[in-house]
């Protein structure tokens, strides 16, 4: 009866969090600081639009372009629906997908469908297994394999999302042991782990400590996209909730401090993400130090509205005019291009002293100080 009331709730909530994630005013309001970045325009370049080659490697794939679906849903009929038509999409593009958080497959294993529809489609890009750190904590071994197994998956990502947590009146709020946890299955896990956090950043403090223990890829969903705190805040309706989290709608990293704090790591493979709209958003991120990008709102608002296949194609288009006014012909010396950094992204960078992976890339505040 209790675990039935859990489900309930729970399928609410993933409800209530697709129509919230939806609305402009959960949005931001800071910004991914990724327009801090500018490229040197090219005004003579030896090549062809047609033969701008967009392909990345990742998990192993070699993907279409530089991009995967972050974990978005799972666990209901609405959510199989999503699940399938963005798998189409991916597909079709070869980019990468997560699955939402796998916590509803746990509580009632009858919800595999909604998820294992992922793999069925997607046969030419990584998929990607998903679980909360509060609840990886309590998980066995063999659960967490079953998660990754029973999908399919090609990596687990785990979420770090204390401060939704914190916000929402039901969260999580003992999060004694992640650390434990994450370094427990690191070694045992057969795939790959990712950890993520959902639109706070990610500072290099954190990735450096995962790393140490064997995490190789970190998803940074930096601040400046979907905004968990307004989401919360939006579906409690609660006066109190609001006076104490309402300062937290502008707390976090912005994205490209995240990418700069987390690539400043080397060898560590960063996955740039958080209100990453356009193909010109991509580039940017690229060009900062990302390895590909990742992205949620776009995908789950497009394919709702049934327009995804223009919205991949608006992107790529962009990504490419990109490529081409930078002389890039291909992801790797897009990663090389000039660019400079200006505002307050570049006193962060100089601040925090960041190496850029960028030997290109320009500073406004100080010397020059890249390899
Ligand atoms: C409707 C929705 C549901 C989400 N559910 C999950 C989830 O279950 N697990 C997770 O790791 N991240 C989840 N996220 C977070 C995204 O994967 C992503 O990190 C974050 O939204 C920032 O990217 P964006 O600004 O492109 O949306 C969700 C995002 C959206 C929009």
């Amino acid at each position: 009866m209790f675990q039935g009331a859990t489900i309930l709730s729970i399928e609410q909530r993933k409800e209530d969090h697709i129509d919230l994630a939806l609305k402009p005013e959960n949005q931001g309001p800071l910004t991914t600081l990724l327009e801090n970045i500018h490229f040197v325009h090219q005004p003579l370049v030896n090549m062809a639009f047609n033969d701008i080659d967009t392909s990345s490697e990742f998990l192993g794939y070699k993907l279409g372009a530089p991009i995967i679906i972050t974990a978005i849903t799972g666990g209901t009929r609405r959510a199989y629906e999503i699940n399938k038509a963005l798998a189409e999409v991916a597909e079709k593009y070869r980019i990468g997908m997560g699955v939402g958080s796998q916590r509803p497959m746990i509580l009632n294993p009858d919800t595999l469908y909604s998820y294992k529809i992922v793999r069925k489609i997607i046969r030419s890009a990584p998929v990607i297994a998903n679980i909360g750190i509060a609840q990886l904590a309590k998980l066995d071994i063999k659960t967490v394999e079953w998660l990754v197994e029973a999908i399919e998956a090609d990596a687990l990502a785990i979420h770090l999302n204390i401060l939704q947590e914190l916000v929402q009146l039901e969260g999580d709020r003992d999060f004694r042991g992640s650390f434990e946890a994450i370094q427990r299955i690191v070694d045992r896990i057969k795939v790959p782990i990712i950890v993520k956090e959902v639109g706070n950043g990610f500072s290099r403090e954190c990735a450096e400590a995962l790393y140490s223990i064997g995490v190789k890829i970190i998803d940074v969903a930096g601040a400046g996209g979907t905004n968990w705190v307004s989401i919360e805040l939006a579906r409690s309706r609660s006066n109190q909730s609001e006076k104490v989290f309402g300062i937290f709608k502008t707390w976090g990293l912005p994205t490209a401090i995240s990418i700069a704090e987390v690539a400043s790591i080397d060898n560590i493979v960063v996955i740039g993400s958080g209100g990453i709209r356009n193909g010109l958003d991509i580039a940017k991120a690229i060009a900062l130090g990302a390895d590909i990008v990742g992205m949620a709102q776009p995908f789950v608002k497009h394919v709702l509205e049934k327009t995804v296949d223009n919205f991949i194609e608006t992107i790529l288009t962009q990504l490419r005019v990109v490529m081409m006014l930078t002389q890039s012909k291909n992801i790797e010396s897009l990663r090389r291009a000039p660019i400079v950094i200006l505002g307050k992204l570049a006193s962060w960078i100089c601040a925090r002293r960041l190496k850029l992976r960028n030997p290109n890339a320009y500073i406004s505040c100080c010397d020059h100080y890249t390899v």
